[in-house]
């Protein structure tokens, strides 16, 4: 999946930073998640279970009606597991794909979901960021969409600054991290690997910004050989080694193209259990979130029954929407569409349909996080498309409202807005039933 698509899917679940469990109990609204009390409670036991390798064998379903939450809860536990702890999502539907095999593509998720934290000695460019700047461009493939072109940064050491610039790789990093001016980062020099260490006490505070981690500007030369702990993924490392690259680090953003054998995944298992008996690494599973589950066949799920056993697997989280439905490739109906083997091994947790009040904070929490104001009416003409039609819907007419005001000329959208919105997009149930009612005069 191209790294495009990965922010565009996180984007509607920017606002959720964690759990928000405090002593144990969620409460109403906290790290940007709201009720779903019981759902929230039982995702942080499996959360602390997770940190003490307590999951093994087993594996989590979240499951519920549509916009009840699912993917929210699954980022939060991602959130609270920590950055270094891998977290894959992958959507039922991408296992089929034209050119490489279903399983492959299973294989290739669950090996991205465990992490290998290495220690090694590598030159480094370190410093605090006293100037970035990144220069952006249309991507080549997808005009609309802009991607960095070039960042040209300065550095400073307690002795010393200077200015380098980089391309496209290096200035994702650096978004995708949130680095900032004032941030103290690492580069490896060899790959470009960027790694920030945290803010520079030397640096304005800024008051919104939590859990921030303030380290000392780094003293001596930019440029210096350093001891530099790192995490990878076993694929990064089988991709590395298909490549027949050498030194640890000779890898860098991989393409879906290599072929991997089951030899280099041999291999590489091999020369990773080497290096944890050496002292020099050590593995952090991670989490698989698999959404749209019943779109899993047979054949995948015998196949993450397998992996669920094997000696390194990652915690599979899966997510449904579904009832009873058949299980893809057979006649036979299931829960979720789920075989029995794997039910039996899943702690189930499920979400439910949100009252008004919650909708209404959900929707709050929202505006804030893409800065639209509203006044009272309009707000509340808002919650109650959300109660009456769906959350996913009102949440997705905000893009049109806030555009419908710019169009107009108006500082803040307002009441007509959001109903001219409404009247423009409809939700999926009216498209349906309007295409229905028109089908007599098109088919024949
Ligand atoms: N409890 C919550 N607190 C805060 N935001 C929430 C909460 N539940 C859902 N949301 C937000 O509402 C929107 C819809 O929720 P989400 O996509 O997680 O639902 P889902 O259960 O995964 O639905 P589907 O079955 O369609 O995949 C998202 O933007 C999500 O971040
Ligand atoms: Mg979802």
């Amino acid at each position: 999946m191209s790294i495009e698509r990965r922010f565009e899917r996180i984007a509607a679940h920017s606002h959720i930073r964690g759990l928000g469990i405090r002593n144990g109990r969620a409460e109403f609204a906290a790290d940007g998640m709201v009720g779903q009390v019981k759902a929230r409670e039982a995702a942080y036991i499996v959360v602390q279970m997770i940190k003490k390798g307590k999951l093994a064998g087993r594996a989590i379903l979240l499951a519920g009606p549509p916009g009840t939450g699912k993917t929210a809860l699954a980022v939060a536990i991602a959130k609270e597991l920590g950055k270094d702890v891998p977290f894959i999502t992958l959507s039922g539907s991408e296992i089929y794909s034209t050119e490489i095999k279903k399983t492959e593509v299973l294989m290739r998720a669950i090996r991205r979901a465990i992490g290998v934290r290495i220690k090694d000695i590598r030159e480094v460019i370190e410093g605090e960021v006293k100037k970035m700047e990144i220069k952006m461009e249309p991507h080549p493939y997808n005009p609309y969409q802009q991607i960095p072109k070039q960042i040209r940064i300065t550095l400073a050491t307690t002795s010393e600054e200077r200015s380098f610039t980089a391309g496209t790789e290096i200035a994702l990093s650096f978004l995708q991290q949130g680095i900032r001016e004032g941030d103290v980062i690492m580069i490896d020099r060899e790959t470009g690997r960027v790694v920030k260490l945290g803010r520079s006490k030397e640096a304005p505070r800024e008051y919104d910004i939590e859990e921030e981690t303030y380290v000392e500007r780094p003293s001596g030369p930019i440029i210096k050989e350093r001891e530099f702990i790192y995490v990878l993924s076993l694929h990064d490392l089988d991709v590395r080694r298909a490549r027949g690259g050498t030194s640890i680090m000779s890898l860098f953003f991989g393409t879906e193209r290599e072929e991997i054998t089951n030899e280099i995944r041999k291999d590489v298992d091999e020369m990773v259990k080497n290096w944890i008996e050496e002292g020099r690494a050590e593995i952090i599973p991670g989490v698989l979130f698999i959404d749209e589950v019943h779109m899993l066949d047979v054949e995948a799920f015998a196949f993450l029954n397998r992996a669920l056993e094997s000696e390194m697997a990652p915690i599979i989280v899966f997510a449904s929407n579904r009832g009873i439905t058949r299980i893809r490739g057979t006649d036979i109906s299931a829960p979720h569409g789920i075989p029995i083997d794997l039910l039996d091994r899943l702690l189930i947790i499920n979400t439910e349909p949100y009252n008004e009040e919650e909708i209404r904070e959900i929707i709050r929490i929202r505006l804030k996080e893409e800065r639209i104001e509203l006044d009272e009416k309009s707000f509340n003409k808002l919650v109650e498309i959300a109660v009456n039609n769906s959350l996913r819907y009102a949440l997705m007419l905000l893009g049109p409202i806030k555009e419908l005001a710019e169009i107009k000329g108006k500082s803040k959208p307002d009441l007509e807005d959001i109903i001219e919105a409404s009247n423009l997009f409809t939700d999926y149930k009216r498209s349906a039933e309007t295409v229905k009612k028109y089908e007599h005069l098109f088919l024949p």
